[in-house]
């Protein structure tokens, strides 16, 4: 295989060294830019380092271009991306990195020709394999809690012991860590840091502060595997 997502390739590093940099990755979704700005610049004050700006709103797609510019601390990734001319779209704003909620064949394919990560969904073993044949080697697992939580994912350590899994969907504040924990799980995806409500309210000291109580759970489970 000589795809840019071939396991242990530059691309498959970067993947994997961005999940375990980012540890927690907020799920944003913002109906201005200047809302996404104020809520990147929350969650960095808060400490995490990464945010995935969703692609389900009609400003998404610029708001990534301006966060990219305002907040540059942030890794910065388009998430709900479903078509290649969206992540192409996403790539040219400057993200840093795509995320999928599921991957068709033919999505899959257009993402494992394109050089940045990708951390593509999947919610079933044979997904799960035929991102592997494609050489992804770290999967969003969404909506990881219907799927299976926890459960699901010690079970896929036995015949993918060497996929990252980034599970999202369903993970709160009081689960964060359990799911942290597991040694295939470098990072977790979700949106309790971002909740709508606070995004509309305009209410970013609750975001600051969610954000820093998440960094701590990076911090504890961190120090734990020390
Ligand atoms: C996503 O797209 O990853 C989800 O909307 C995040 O799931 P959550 O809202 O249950 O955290």
């Amino acid at each position: 295989m000589s795809n840019p997502a071939t396991p242990g390739t530059a691309r498959q590093q970067a993947t994997r060294a961005l999940l375990v940099k980012a540890g927690i990755m907020p799920v944003v979704t913002v109906e201005s830019v200047a809302q996404a700005v104020a809520v990147a610049s929350a969650l960095a004050r808060g400490g995490l380092k990464a945010i995935e700006v969703t692609l389900r709103t009609a400003v998404a797609m610029e708001a990534l271009g301006v966060v990219k510019r305002e907040v540059p601390e942030m890794l910065l990734g388009a998430g709900t991306v479903i078509t290649p001319e969206q992540a192409r779209a996403a790539v040219d704003k400057g993200a840093d990195f795509l995320v999928t909620p599921g991957t068709p064949p033919a999505l899959a394919a257009a993402l494992s020709r394109l050089s940045l990560p990708v951390v593509p969904g999947a919610a079933t073993a044979s997904e799960i394999i035929a991102l592997l044949h494609l050489g992804f080697d770290a999967i969003k697992l969404f909506p990881a809690q219907v799927v299976g939580g926890l459960g699901m994912i010690k079970s896929l350590a036995g015949p993918f012991p060497n996929l990252a899994i980034c599970p999202t969907g369903g993970i709160n504040e009081s689960n964060a860590a359990d799911f942290l924990r597991q040694p295939n799980v470098p990072c977790i995806g979700g949106s309790w840091m971002v909740a709508a409500e606070w995004v509309s309210a305009g209410r970013y000291d609750e975001i600051e502060a969610s954000a820093r109580r998440a960094s701590q759970i990076i911090a504890a489970v961190a120090a734990d595997r020390a």
